[in-house]
């Protein structure tokens, strides 16, 4: 397994394997790894023959007094687990290599990237889809692996790789739950021990929301009334949002009837957990 560090000998690995046939499956990541991750990393290492794993704390997707400074590192530990799962290779570039100090041109993904997590983190989605689309042009894969975890995310790179014509497929895995259902995230290390038994409560709504529907309940506003209600028994919650939107465009639905997303995003101290589920 390789560590690249620097942009032109990515660029120049990659243009080496695309010239000699092999396909790149690419899962972006800014580390900390956990099952979730590997579950991608798994996915592309069963499509490609050559897989390439990045590791970079995109500043650009965090705003001011947001958790940058604190996110979790171990970069030692990361690539042990990425050698484990046979990564070919690792990309872990500086900011100073991502981002030249006058670096100025990002990409907005207009409507879909100012709803649900758009709404508290404004400036989020255009960072987000800025390095990725920087990494997709460093990286040159053929396809890429998200997690649909990060739903909204993983539908404005679908619209971005549609509207800037990238030749990358975008492949969107399930999400990786720990045994009580907790989703997996790098955040949920800053938990203390009442904190995560709280936001199990994101999961449980998840669930009694998806019993109501499988039960005959349509109404989107009683269903979201409802994971409010229940959110009420845990005294550490605060709601960010619940939103109940349509699996495309983002917008909220009334009654559920086509590809419906369910999306909880909370704070349990100062971490804020997202999760979802995709009614079809
Ligand atoms: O999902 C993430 O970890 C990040 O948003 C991503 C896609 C690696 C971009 O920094």
């Amino acid at each position: 397994m390789k560590v690249i560090r620097k942009i032109a000998e990515m660029q120049s690995m990659s243009k080496s394997l695309q010239k000699s046939g092999k396909t790149i499956g690419f899962v972006p990541t800014m580390g900390f790894l956990h099952e979730g991750h590997l579950s991608l990393i798994r996915e592309a290492r069963r499509k490609a023959d050559t897989v390439v794993v990045s590791i970079f704390i995109n500043p650009t997707q965090f705003a001011p007094g947001e958790d940058l400074d604190k996110y979790p590192r171990d970069f030692q530990r990361d690539e042990n687990l990425c050698h484990d799962e046979g990564v070919d290779i690792i990309f872990y570039p500086d900011a100073r290599e991502m981002y030249s100090s006058s670096f100025k041109t990002f990409v907005v993904t207009n409507e879909l990237s100012t709803k649900l997590c758009g709404i508290s983190r404004p400036t989020h989605f255009r960072g987000v889809a800025t390095i990725v689309a920087k990494l997709f042009n460093i990286v040159k894969p053929d396809f890429a692996v998200f997690g649909q975890k990060d739903a909204q995310q993983s539908l404005i790179i679908r619209k971005m790789v549609a509207d800037l014509n990238f030749e990358t497929e975008i492949i969107v895995a399930p999400i990786i739950r720990e045994k009580d259902g907790l989703a997996m995230s790098s955040r949920n290390k800053f938990l203390s021990p009442a904190q995560r038994k709280d936001a199990l409560i994101i999961f449980n709504s998840l669930k009694m929301a998806e019993k109501m529907i499988s039960g005959g309940e349509q109404v989107a506003n009683i269903i979201k009334q409802a994971i409010h209600d229940n959110f009420h028994k845990v005294a550490s919650a605060k709601i960010d949002y619940i939103s109940i939107v349509d699996f495309e465009k983002l917008n909220a639905v009334e009654t559920i009837t086509g590809n419906t997303l369910i999306a909880i995003a909370a704070y349990f101290g100062e971490t804020r957990l997202i999760d979802n589920i995709i009614i079809k």
